[in-house]
């Protein structure tokens, strides 16, 4: 497979360019979500950009709402977007689920046209390395783009956000699986690595924005719960599986691997 790590809405357009498998990251929290819901037995997400556009995903395609704005829940939705409020609750097996989320949905909306779409974080991360060696067994020049939703600079500069350290947890574990990395990320991966061997991901966290902004929204359960690495095997996939609402919007609806 052929590595790129490019972010914010420029990684989407590439991999839609490039008919690409496109890695959406969006490690605090929606990409955390999404494979914890589906760990939790929900069985499609229907994922939208705007908020209108997933109540009428809830309508159309007859499912529960899930998201945020700000962080927090929105007004008559059945869930926000915290992974360890949903690890909590009971009583959603095989539902179906509209998310939508202030970034990370609308990265993936606009990834629309890439070959494959995929979620992950790093609590995921090794399942989602094992299915992308799988994927690409057949085409060993297959184009795969991490798109860490949020991009702001480099790990060797200390230019961090989440959604990259997220983006290099996944490289390592395809570097684990003996996956051949641009010369430049893999350089990027070995920092990081050298930075987790002093710091735990969590601390990394901190460090960033979005890391502070959900400490002070009382948010911090969700920032350790989301420092794990592959703790969770599921993968929403979506195979370029569009839905396109009477308004006329796209949802890219996600099923479990
Ligand atoms: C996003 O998509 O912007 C985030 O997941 C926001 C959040 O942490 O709720």
């Amino acid at each position: 497979m052929k590595v790129t790590l490019q972010g914010n809405l420029e990684g989407s357009q590439y991999a839609a360019k490039e008919k690409a498998i496109a890695v959406i990251i969006d490690t605090l929290r929606a990409s955390t979500t999404m494979p914890t819901a589906m760990s939790k037995g929900i069985t499609e997400l229907f994922v939208a950009k705007e908020v209108d556009d997933t109540r009428l995903s809830a309508k159309e395609n007859n499912t529960l709402l899930m998201g945020e704005r700000g962080c927090i829940m929105l007004d008559g939705f059945n869930f926000g977007n915290s992974p360890t409020e949903l690890m909590k609750q009971t009583g959603f097996e095989n539902t179906k689920v509209s998310f939508t989320s202030s970034t990370g949905s609308r990265r993936t909306v606009d990834a629309i046209g890439s070959d494959i779409l995929i979620i992950g974080s790093p609590i995921n991360a090794k399942a989602v390395a094992k299915l992308l060696v799988e994927l690409t067994e057949e085409d060993e020049k297959k184009s795969v783009v991490l798109i860490p939703c949020f991009t702001e600079g480099s790990i060797i500069n200390h230019e961090l956000t989440e959604d990259q350290l997220g983006g290099l947890v996944i490289a390592m574990e395809l570097k684990n699986l003996g996956v051949e990395l641009p010369a430049d990320l893999l350089e990027e991966v070995l920092h990081f690595e050298e930075r987790l061997s002093k710091q735990t991901l969590k601390e990394l966290y901190l460090e960033t924005k979005h890391g502070q902004k959900l400490i002070d929204l009382q948010f911090e359960a969700d920032v350790e719960f989301c420092s794990q690495i592959s703790k969770i095997n599921f993968v929403p996939i979506s195979r370029n599986d569009i839905v396109t609402l009477g308004n006329g919007s796209k949802v890219v609806k996600f099923k479990q691997v």
